[in-house]
């Protein structure tokens, strides 16, 4: 298929630590089932993550190791587009025109606007504020037909489309209205330590996450010390069982294996040997990733050549749909 006229997809993940194994099962598998078919963009959203203070040189490692995440877990460099936000400044400028076309009631309803604030009531900053605008501007610029997003980020697509709505109603036809494409294969994967909330990169308790750069012993220590509940049986409830049923979810990641199918397995066996399987298939699920990463990551040079190749190639394409808008608006162009 000839690549103009496959759909195409943009989505970003924030550099806001290390990836896991949620966000493997969640979205970059998908992302990476996607290549084939769609014209994808992936980006690591560096300037969403200075809306909370950042150490610059953490940062800086972040984004990296996010970016020789992608790859090690399949994003093919050749088939897709992959960069860093802030190397195309075209994201920025957009920001700004857009901003002029966002009411300031839009902004302040947004869900992880007030659930940011409240929760870091320290530094809210404007740029927590207008988060949803740069990434309007992200998924614009692109013309993206999808952008896999997870449930949190709907209402921001939302917006997106509202925005993408106005401009072209108030001048001409210039965004692609984008759609959000809420995956249904990916796993919720929850916290090993508190099973009843997501599993999450910035976990305080390094126990209750799987990162993906994980080491097989890390791995399986992690999950020996899940926490599961006292009646000792392996059955899928995640309402009584929380953490039984998260290490079923692992288990099945990791494995292809249904529930019922892991309930026979385990049926009359303790967690001891429940939990020392799931250690053991979970780990090696994640072996060849953390494997590939370390490689990726050992080969800076090869690294920076491959994001300089993706932010020309972005650049190109954001800096077409900018000219537009520029000309739209009315600013001069000699
Ligand atoms: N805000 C998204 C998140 O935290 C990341 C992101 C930034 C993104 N820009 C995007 C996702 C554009 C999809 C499209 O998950």
């Amino acid at each position: 298929m000839d690549i103009v006229s496959k759909p195409t997809i943009l989505s970003g993940i924030t550099p806001s630590g290390i990836l896991t194994i949620g966000h493997l099962t969640g979205a970059m598998l998908n992302w990476v089932r996607m290549q084939d078919e769609y014209n994808c963009y992936y980006m690591i959203a560096d300037m969403h993550a200075i809306t909370a203070r950042q150490n610059p040189a953490e940062l800086r490692q972040r984004t990296l190791d996010t970016a020789a995440m992608f790859l090690a877990a399949g994003i093919s460099p050749e088939k897709s587009t992959l960069f860093i936000q802030s190397h195309v400044p075209a994201h920025s400028e957009l920001t700004w025109v857009l901003s002029t076309f966002t009411g300031m009631g839009e902004c302040s309803k947004m869900t992880q606007f007030k659930d940011k604030s409240q929760k870091h009531s320290e530094n809210v900053n404007v740029g927590l504020f207008t988060y949803p605008i740069l990434m309007a501007s992200d998924i614009l610029l692109y013309q993206a037909d999808l952008v896999p997003v997870g449930e949190d980020q709907k209402q921001h697509l939302e917006l997106t489309r509202n925005l993408a709505q106005r401009f072209n109603h108030h001048y001409s036809d210039t965004f692609k209205m984008p759609e959000p494409y809420i995956s249904k294969v990916g796993a919720r994967v929850m916290s090993l330590q508190d099973p009843t909330s997501k599993m999450s990169k910035s976990d305080e308790n390094q126990n209750a996450t799987i990162f993906l750069n994980d080491k097989p012993e890390v791995v399986k220590n992690k999950i020996k010390r899940a926490v599961t509940d006292s009646d000792a049986t392996v059955k899928f409830d995640v309402e009584n069982k929380p953490g039984v049923s998260n290490l079923m979810q692992l288990y099945s990641i990791a494995t292809g294996m249904s529930f019922p199918d892991i309930e026979k397995m385990f049926d009359g066996k303790g967690y001891g040997d429940f939990k020392a399987e799931v250690a053991e298939k979970v780990a090696e699920f994640i072996r060849p990733i953390s494997e590939k990463f370390a490689e990726i990551s050992s080969d800076k040079n090869k690294l920076k050549e491959i994001l300089s190749v993706g932010a020309e190639k972005a650049s190109y394409v954001a800096n077409k749909t900018l000219r537009k808008v520029y000309k739209k608006v009315g600013f001069v162009n000699f």
